[in-house]
């Protein structure tokens, strides 16, 4: 440690250091003082003293008498990091080493944590913070804390986990002809995915006519303005990045429009076939079905046809119960 500031004061002026009081002892106690700071140092005199003489261990600094008395400075330094990992982009289930060096006096402590998201369990109170086989829930930001009794230092690491996609299972889409039609693709992956669109085995692309793809992060959409016929079937969306890949399929079906004779007529039919439980699981799944978020429909047909077919099941039900 390097004293840069060190006035020297000739003999008789009064004794002042800044960090520790002083008396005016004969003999100087030890001295501990910040870095930076500045430190006046004395020395008393007998009165038959001819020369005095301030002294490091080294060199002489300034000459003038005899009797050597010792002083100690004890220069005290915040801590600074002076050596941190990298910011780090590692695969999924490779083993990670992040290093803080700090110096300082006294000497500092240091520790890592996990910043964001915040995981008390995953810290360490050492220079080094070990992450057997990461996962990708231990991406993120990661802090090194230097302290000693005089400041804190901290520095931090952002920790990038890159792992194939996974797509969710798509949900299929009931469209009427005409009408505008959604079909959704999610996946989870690091770096971002890229989306491929297929029809059985044909690549679909943004150009087609009067069909859109529009990816946005983490999501793809493939939208058909005007629903014909001819695209009802089975959709196929792939995910890839540089780790894998992964797909998931959709049915583009037909949803005929209903008017409310035809419902009435169609609801009576198949209810008659059925026993009363059949009839809770039909009722059910009429709900799902046109309830379900998967179910994309623009156009006027969405709310009407949600809650009828229960209303008319109630009513037929109560029609079959009469009977017996
Ligand atoms: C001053 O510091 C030296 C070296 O650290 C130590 O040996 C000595 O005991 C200290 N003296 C006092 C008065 O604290
Ligand atoms: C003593 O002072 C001299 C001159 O300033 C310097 O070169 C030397 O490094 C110092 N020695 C110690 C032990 O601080
Ligand atoms: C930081 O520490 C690493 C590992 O100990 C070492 O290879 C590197 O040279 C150090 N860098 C600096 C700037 O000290
Ligand atoms: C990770 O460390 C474990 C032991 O801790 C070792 O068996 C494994 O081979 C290491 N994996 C890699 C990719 O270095
Ligand atoms: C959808 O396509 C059909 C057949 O090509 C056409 O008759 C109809 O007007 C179109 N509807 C819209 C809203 O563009
Ligand atoms: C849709 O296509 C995929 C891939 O070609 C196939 O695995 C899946 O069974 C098909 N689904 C239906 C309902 O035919
Ligand atoms: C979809 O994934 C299956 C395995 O999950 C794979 O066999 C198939 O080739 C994939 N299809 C496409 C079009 O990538």
């Amino acid at each position: 440690m390097s004293l840069r500031l060190l006035f020297l004061l000739p003999a008789g002026l009064p004794v002042r250091s800044q960090g520790e009081s002083q008396s005016d002892n004969k003999q100087m106690d030890n001295i501990t003082i910040r870095q930076g700071e500045t430190l006046f140092l004395s020395c008393l005199q007998g009165d038959f003293v001819t020369h005095t003489a301030w002294l490091n261990r080294s060199s002489i600094l300034l000459a003038a008498d005899p009797e050597p008395h010792p002083v100690h400075i004890i220069v005290q330094v915040p801590p600074k990091i002076v050596n941190l990992s990298k910011d780090l982009v590692v695969n999924e289930g490779s083993n990670v080493t992040l290093m803080c060096l700090a110096n300082g006096k006294p000497e500092p402590a240091i520790g890592w944590r996990m910043l964001s998201p915040s995981d008390d369990s995953l810290s360490s109170d050492s220079e080094v913070l070990e992450i057997p086989f990461i996962s990708r829930y231990r991406a993120g930001v990661y802090e090194c804390t230097a302290s000693n009794d005089i400041a804190v230092d901290t520095q931090t690491v952002e920790l990038t986990v890159n792992y194939p996609p996974s797509v969710s299972d798509g949900r299929d889409v009931g469209v009427t002809l005409g009408q505008r039609g959604v079909l959704q693709c999610e996946a989870d992956a690091v770096p971002e995915a890229d989306f491929e669109w297929y029809r059985d085995d044909r690549r679909i692309f943004n150009d087609f006519d009067g069909i859109e793809i529009e990816d946005a992060g983490a999501f793809s959409k493939l939208t058909f303005f005007n629903v014909s016929e001819t695209d009802y079937g089975n959709y196929t969306c792939v995910a890839i990045n540089k780790l894998g890949s992964a797909n998931t399929s959709i049915i583009l079906y037909e949803i005929i429009e209903p008017t409310s004779s035809t419902l009435l007529q169609a609801e009576t039919a198949s209810v008659l076939e059925m026993t009363s439980s059949d009839l809770e699981q039909t009722a059910f799944e009429n709900n799902a079905l046109l309830e379900g978020p998967g179910a994309v429909q623009d156009g006027n047909s969405g709310t009407s046809t949600v809650f009828t077919p229960t209303c008319l099941l109630l009513v037929v039900l109560l029609q079959l119960l009469l009977k017996f």
